[in-house]
């Protein structure tokens, strides 16, 4: 990734550190996240062409407040200070911060008074901006000036020109900053001379020289889930080094409805990889007879995975490499500085657990990517919107939404159900707008009449929630025609179901998934 432009944005410990990041690279510019200490050497060996401070919940007064080397603001790079990026810049170059008596805190109105500043290039004299800071300047360093004030700070923007040393009291980064992206835009085009060259075309050919020198000729396996990622990465490598990779799809029989007809169709046919199917299905089913308790399950699930992955690859003949989707947000090292919500960010289940003694080279193609650019990548790559617009499915499959035991007859229940959720969410459009859409069979039975019979069936719950990064996440309030619709529908056509609910819980305090 050297030889391209970048910008390198230090993290303080803001929860929006990310979403810079991200709007970044929507601006056709690389941008790279490092920790608030990197040395001034670190970062100068980058050579970015320009530096974003990010803010941080801290007091640069506080004891133990992060803070960069001082002589980042001497390598005649550009620095943008947002927030506490700002204070940090203020504290260092000779002003004045003061604790705040109160925290100014969401939206404001800027006025911008210098016209000429170049962060604000082609935007109004008034804007809409987002506010959330206890600190305030309250003296300027040497050298800068005010350019734009809100109602509560005569410094909401200040510059020193001749340095190229900018700062924002607000946050450009977020939806509620409507115009913020313009303001970053300036700042990387105008201010730091960045071109557009940061598009997953160029990406693309870049990842796949990457992955030509590191392979070097030698066998490379995936384990493929048919996932957004494992599925973007599948197609890059195979475009990078066709037969050279082997994918091993693992059915654990716990998959939903065509899901292993759908990726066998995709990459086995369509793209002609190198796919080796294999059908766990009765071995996993077998294990996980008789058994309700939802951890038991994830773990034998878990271990069965590994026995079942590690024999396919064997068979697959002797590889150097394995290959992974890990993405960004996973490889940043987060900031625990407390207050910060992204700090807890991470943990977590993902499969990843893959045994240390299967002794291979990692190789990750999709590591320097957010999601939204993954999901382009794979349009990119010719992967069709089914794949690349999906949403996220757990490891465990079927069997943490089947409560109780998990039996053919059960599973068989729920990929019905779950299938019209699917069918009715897309059609509705609703299903690219959510986090996760899916029905979840419960272990209880109920009382109905159909026709003029007595039932005595199961409850089908539906759940559709909201979110960022599965951390956090509100239930969808889906339209009541909506949810009338899945509700006849999953009645009327799936058998063994004569009731539907729908979960109304955000996470905290449920989790996502029921087990
Ligand atoms: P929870 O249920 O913990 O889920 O709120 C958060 C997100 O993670 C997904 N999930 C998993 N993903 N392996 C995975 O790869 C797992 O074992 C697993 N369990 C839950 C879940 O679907 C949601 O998006």
């Amino acid at each position: 990734m050297d030889t391209i432009e970048q910008i390198v944005i230090l993290d303080f410990g803001s929860q929006y550190t990310q979403v810079i990041a991200r709007r970044i690279r929507e601006c056709n510019v690389y941008s790279v996240i490092l920790p608030y200490s990197a040395s001034t050497a670190e970062l100068a060996a980058l050579r970015p062409k320009g530096i974003i401070l990010s803010g941080g919940p801290c007091s640069v007064y506080a004891k133990g407040a992060p803070l960069p080397e001082p002589d980042i603001f001497k390598l005649a790079i550009p620095v943008l200070g947002l927030c506490y990026g700002l204070q940090i810049m203020a504290h260092f170059l000779g002003g004045k911060v003061e604790l705040g008596s109160k925290r100014e805190f969401g939206k404001g109105t800027l006025v911008v008074q210098d016209s000429f500043c170049p962060l604000f290039a082609n935007l109004p004299e008034t804007l809409q901006v987002w506010n959330s800071h206890g600190d305030r300047i309250t003296k300027l360093p040497a050298g800068f000036k005010s350019v734009a004030v809100t109602e509560n700070s005569p410094y909401a923007a200040i510059e020193d020109r001749n340095r190229r040393l900018f700062g924002l009291q607000f946050h450009p980064e977020v939806a509620h900053t409507p115009r913020g992206k313009e303001i970053l835009a300036n700042f990387v085009h105008n201010i730091c001379g960045c071109g557009k060259n940061w598009t997953m075309r160029h990406y693309i050919d870049q990842a796949v020289e990457a992955v030509r020198t590191q392979v070097d000729g030698q066998k490379v396996i995936l384990g493929l889930s048919g996932g957004v990622d494992s599925s973007v990465a599948a197609a890059l490598l195979h475009k990078a080094i066709g037969d050279q990779l082997t994918c091993i799809f693992v059915n654990n029989g716990l998959l939903r409805g065509r899901e292993s007809q759908m990726v066998r169709e995709v990459f086995g046919r369509h793209f002609r990889i190198q796919l080796r199917y294999a059908d766990a299905s009765k071995l996993f089913l077998r294990r996980l007879r008789h058994v309700t308790d939802p951890e038991r399950k994830r773990k034998i699930i878990g271990k069965t995975f590994i026995e079942v992955f590690e024999a396919a690859t064997k068979r697959a003949g002797k590889a150097r490499f394995l290959a992974q989707g890990t993405l960004y947000p996973d490889v940043i090292e987060s900031i625990p500085i407390a207050g910060n919500p992204a700090a807890m960010i991470k943990s977590h289940h993902n499969v990843g657990g893959l045994p240390k003694k299967m002794r291979f080279e990692l190789v990750e193609p999709l590591k320097y990517l957010f999601k939204d650019e993954v999901r382009e990548l794979g349009q990119e790559l010719g992967l069709p919107r089914e794949i690349v617009l999906r949403q996220p499915f757990p490891g465990p499959g079927l069997a943490v939404r089947v409560l109780g035991e998990v039996t053919p007859q059960r599973l068989g229940i729920l990929r019905n159900a779950d299938s019209i959720v699917i069918e009715e969410m897309k059609s509705s459009g609703w299903y690219y707008k959510v986090w996760q859409s899916f029905a979840v069979l419960l272990p209880v039975r109920s009382v109905g009449v159909m026709g003029d019979e007595r039932t005595y069936d199961y409850t089908i719950a539906v759940r559709t929630v909201e979110s960022q990064d599965g951390m956090t996440a509100d239930w969808v309030k889906l339209p009541y025609d909506l949810l009338e619709k899945l509700a006849n529908r999953i009645i009327n056509e799936v058998k063994g179901v004569n009731r539907v609910c729908f979960d109304i819980t955000s996470k905290p305090p449920g989790t996502i998934e029921w087990e």
